[in-house]
């Protein structure tokens, strides 16, 4: 057997705390899982790690213990059931022991009032912070006696980051973390560092650009670490990654696409700041342009309404055009739980990663585009063509 270690950013939020409760839950026989498409007969004769070997650890610039994160979810949300928790606190108190304090660098008003601690006392030199990191990741693979690493980003959402040479190229990056430039960077850019630095995979589930820059994505392959991100697709836009390309297959113009989304919890207060806002929409409206290739009017609005909690409710209107310039529309109503639509998507993707490691992938890895709003490198966005290239993986991991 052996052993995977999966390091969380941002490991006391939303969808870490249920992703971390969701697979203690399968390994105790406590769970179905639904919602996995990696414990789906897709899978079968692909040799991937199993739940119960995914070893946990993170970092988080919130002090709240884990358990008392997945208290607060179980009576918020009511998704994580009293006696669910009940039965896995012994596990939970062990990770919260693997937790570990994280960087904030220029992550923005939003997400610096969210911080129980100064996280960011001493550490304005990039390169400094990025040590931290690497000690903390190192530390954890000895300690938990870990074979691979994988890095995923689920912290809160960042603001855009401005155009620096250390963007576009790694000796402009390593120059930078050099010279102490603090300006080059943001905290998702050092943990992407630090994950190259140990040659861990990893996997950026959040839309924040500062995580897989063109020099980053750069380092990233020349450190052997398959990566892949961005912008876990989850809701309003997997159903439009699902519909879109029924317009286009009937040859119906989409003329317009009006969607506005709903949110409460963390997430969706960090997401009422303009500057961590503009982040998100761009990842959710890019997807449109893209595939259909023609202009049209969309426009993707989030607001925050916190009596919601995790329960994002988003409601889309299409105006289409048919034969003879005729105007139709279609309308859909989204409710989900982010959480509970996230969780399982990031285990499938830590045990395809992990996977990837293990074969020598390394690199984007573009079979994982439909998990994905912004998929890295990837421009199309047919969730039906992108859910047949990783069936083609699969069959290419079979034969092995
Ligand atoms: N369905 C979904 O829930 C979904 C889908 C796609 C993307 N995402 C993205 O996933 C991320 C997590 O969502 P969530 O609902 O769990 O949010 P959340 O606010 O509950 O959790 C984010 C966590 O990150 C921590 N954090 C913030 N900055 C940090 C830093 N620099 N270092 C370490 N920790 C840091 C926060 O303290 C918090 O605990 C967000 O970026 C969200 O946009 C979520």
């Amino acid at each position: 057997m052996s052993r995977t270690g999966v390091w969380i950013l941002g490991a006391r939020g939303g969808v870490a705390t249920t992703m971390i409760v969701g697979a203690l839950a399968l390994k105790h026989g406590l769970a179905e899982s639904t919602g996995l498409i990696t414990s789906t007969d897709l899978f079968d004769g692909v040799p991937l790690a199993g739940v119960d070997d995914l070893i946990f650890g993170g970092h988080d610039v919130r002090t709240t213990s884990l358990p008392e994160c997945a208290r607060e979810i179980s009576c918020a949300t009511g998704t994580l059931h009293p006696a669910l928790l009940a039965a896995i606190e012994p596990d939970l108190a062990e990770i919260e022991t693997h937790l570990r304090t994280g960087v904030l660098h220029h992550s923005g008003h939003a997400i610096e009032t969210l911080a129980g601690v100064d996280v960011s006392a001493g550490e304005t030199d990039p390169g400094a912070a990025v040590a931290r990191i690497v000690t903390d990741l190192e530390e954890f693979g000895r300690e938990q006696k870990i074979d691979r690493l994988v890095v995923v980003n689920l912290a809160s959402t960042e603001p855009q980051i401005k155009d620096h040479p250390a963007h576009h190229s790694v000796d402009g990056l390593e120059q930078a973390l050099k010279d102490g430039d603090g300006t080059a960077f943001i905290a998702s850019s050092l943990y992407a560092i630090a994950a190259a630095r140990v040659g861990a995979a990893f996997l950026n589930f959040t839309p924040s650009p500062g995580a897989l820059l063109p020099s980053i994505a750069r380092l990233l392959e020349e450190a052997g670490s398959p990566f892949m991100g961005s912008d876990g697709k989850t809701g309003e836009t997997l159903v439009k990654s699902a519909l879109a390309p029924m317009f286009r297959y009937r040859n119906l113009r989409v003329l317009s696409w009006q969607g506005y989304n709903m949110l409460g919890d963390r997430d969706g207060e960090v997401l009422a700041h303009d500057e961590n806002r503009k982040t998100k929409i761009d990842s959710k409206d890019n997807l449109l342009h893209e595939y259909l290739g023609y202009p049209l009017h969309s426009k993707v609005a989030i607001d925050y309404v916190p009596s919601l909690d995790d329960w994002k409710t988003a409601w889309d209107f299409i105006h289409f055009e048919g034969f003879l310039g005729v105007k139709m529309s279609l309308q859909f109503t989204w409710q989900g739980c982010d959480s509970i639509l996230a969780a399982p998507l990031v285990i499938d993707m830590v045990r395809l990663l992990d996977l990837a490691q293990r074969r020598g992938d390394k690199g984007a890895q573009s079979h994982l585009a439909l998990f994905f709003k912004s998929p890295h490198g990837v421009k199309d966005h047919d969730l039906h063509r992108q859910f047949h290239a990783l069936t083609q993986y699969l069959e290419a991991c079979r034969g092995e």
